[in-house]
């Protein structure tokens, strides 16, 4: 298959800021005294701030008010982004960078498809700040995944239409939102099993063998 554009997931598939989203909420979920682990983790990839904090309040027996609950959501992002600070463009694997230059040289239109509020601060980190030709983030999205409104978007600004598009996911939750919204997909990292994608990546560079 033949695309035309490519829409990559962020946290988890360019970088390797999910593990510092781990990070942040195990914190947040030790001083509440919630049960968290990696495994509870992997439901919150793809999902937005506030429901990934709904997943771990479930693991309460106290229920908290609204107030509390953007309280702990900013104290999470607080934390989250102090070790966003400490990244720089060492952060941004050989095989990542290489595989992006090839695809660009092969004249694919790149565009990121994230959840993240985070996106522009994370990549100006990692030295991305001017690579991508568009940028659909938490902050232009009304819906998280697994719905596909953040890769419809990317779609649109860079525009091409979803079934010219390959969307590269580490989430179920994306993989999901990729083929509801018509795309092909490829998967890695947590979600690389997942029956629904159309590729399985063993490293975010096998994406070559498939464009
Ligand atoms: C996604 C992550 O990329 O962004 C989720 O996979 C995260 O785990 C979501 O909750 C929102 O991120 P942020 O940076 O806006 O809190
Ligand atoms: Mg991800």
């Amino acid at each position: 298959m033949s695309y035309k554009g490519i829409i990559f997931d962020l946290d988890g598939v360019i970088c390797s800021t999910d593990e510092y989203h781990y990070q942040a909420w195990k914190a947040l979920a030790d001083r509440l005294g919630i049960p968290f682990d990696r495994e509870r983790n992997n439901l919150l990839r793809g999902v937005s701030r506030m429901q990934s904090l709904e997943i771990i309040l479930e693991k309460s027996d106290k229920a908290y008010s609204e107030e509390e609950k953007a309280a702990f959501a900013e104290e999470k992002n607080t934390l989250y982004r102090q070790l966003l600070g400490q990244m720089s463009t060492k952060d941004l694997s050989d095989d990542v960078k290489d595989t992006l230059q090839a695809l660009r040289a092969q004249g694919l239109k790149l565009a990121i498809g994230s959840s993240s509020k985070n996106t522009p601060f994370i990549l100006e980190r990692i030295g991305l700040g001017d690579f991508f030709d568009a940028v659909a983030d938490g902050n232009c999205i009304t819906r998280s995944k697994p719905d596909p409104e953040v890769f419809l978007k990317a779609a649109e600004f860079i525009g091409e239409n979803p079934g010219d598009c390959l969307v590269v996911e580490d989430a179920h939750a994306g993989v999901e939102a990729a083929r509801g919204g018509g795309f092909d997909c490829a998967a890695m990292g947590d979600a690389k099993e997942d029956p629904r994608a159309t590729y399985h990546l063993e490293k975010f560079s096998d994406l070559l063998k498939y464009v």
